[in-house]
């Protein structure tokens, strides 16, 4: 894809992201994040870049998909396409603070929706700071509508409160991927039909961000979690539960969605993290509430917000969040 337009007298170039654009790409993100989170607080700070990792992971899982803009030939912006079966979301997406404003953004992110209509999402969204009237106002006037809010929560894994790790769950080593990807699939699509977290699963491993814990039952792999560890280095405290996947037909499917939480904070513990995160729709109290019973509280919230399809996760043991 290449948009090359006249736009207010400037030169707007939409393309891929090329691996030579990764080292501004991450500066612009910082610049705008900066300036977003200065403007919220009221005093000036520096956002932290993203790590270069991460950026690569994600045109690994979307060569064509991750987007830079360029006005008159400066990398001004960029945005990450993600594609989960057929839904796709985008994230991050973001503007050099100086380019806003002018309509790029909206440019960059119909480009991001061409991109994902064309590898056959039949939903798009995007979860975003309720409290930011300028991005609101973006996402709605793009026809997004306003959908759940995203819970984010966050929990100190301390030693005194350590346990042992429940007996039905293990860490999968990476020679056992290929064999719970179709289990995976079946998850997956108990959430949502058009749902498919797989790339998810292989990206963990093709690019070392973290563990992937299984849950089993009778022999069988039923459930499984990814903790995301991966962090720049200096910078060890964190993990985030990204992604936990339970069998709904299981005897007892919120045991089992517990035991995978408590494996992934036993695994945290283990490899020296002080705090951890997890993100998840705020539409069912029980899962709120059963987060909130393994120690987990509320730290933020974002709003999801769809175009095109609806969209609802018809299993509650379950953790995603559409965050970049
Ligand atoms: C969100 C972001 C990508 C938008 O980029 P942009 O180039 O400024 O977007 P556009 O110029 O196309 O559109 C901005 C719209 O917001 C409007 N706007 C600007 N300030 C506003 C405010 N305080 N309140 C409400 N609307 C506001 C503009 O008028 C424009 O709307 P219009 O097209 O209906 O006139 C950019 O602001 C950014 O990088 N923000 C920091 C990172 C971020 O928040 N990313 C999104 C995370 S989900």
């Amino acid at each position: 894809m290449k948009v090359l337009s006249r736009f207010k007298g400037n030169t707007i170039e939409i393309r891929p992201m090329r691996e030579i654009d990764i080292p501004e790409s991450r500066r612009v993100g910082q610049e705008a994040w900066s300036d977003l989170v200065s403007r919220d607080i009221g005093r000036k700070i520096r956002y932290p870049i993203r790590p270069r990792r991460i950026v690569e992971t994600y045109m690994w899982k979307e060569p064509k998909g991750c987007l830079v803009v360029y006005e008159n030939d400066i990398l001004v912006g960029s945005a990450f396409s993600h594609v989960w079966g057929n839904v796709g979301w985008v994230g991050p997406i973001e503007i050099l603070p100086e380019s806003q404003n002018k309509g790029i953004g909206r440019m960059l992110l119909n480009a991001s929706e061409e991109y994902l209509r064309n590898r056959g999402c039949q939903v798009i969204g995007v979860e975003t700071m309720p409290n930011m009237p300028k991005n609101l106002h973006f996402y709605i006037m793009g026809g997004y509508v306003p959908r759940q809010l995203t819970l984010i929560t966050e929990k100190p894994v301390r030693v005194s409160e350590s346990k042992p790790i429940p007996p039905s769950t293990r860490e999968l080593d990476g020679g056992e991927l290929d064999d719970l990807l179709p289990k995976v699939v079946d998850l997956s699509k108990q959430v949502n039909p058009l749902l498919d977290y797989s790339i998810e699963f292989k990206a963990m491993f093709k690019k070392q961000l973290g563990q992937c814990m299984v849950l089993e039952h009778e022999g069988k792999i039923e459930g499984a979690a990814l903790l995301h560890s991966y962090t720049r280095s200096g910078d060890s405290n964190f993990c985030s539960i990204k992604l936990v996947l339970v069998n709904n037909n299981l005897p007892n499917p919120w045991e089992a969605f517990i035991d995978l939480i408590f494996a992934c904070e036993t695994k945290a513990l283990e490899l020296g993290r002080k705090r951890i995160y997890s993100r998840f729709s705020g539409d069912n109290p029980k899962t709120y509430s059963v987060m909130t019973d393994c120690g987990f509280r509320l730290a933020n919230s974002n709003i999801r917000v769809v175009k095109d399809g609806d969209y609802v996760e018809n299993t509650d043991f379950h953790i995603s969040s559409w965050a970049g």
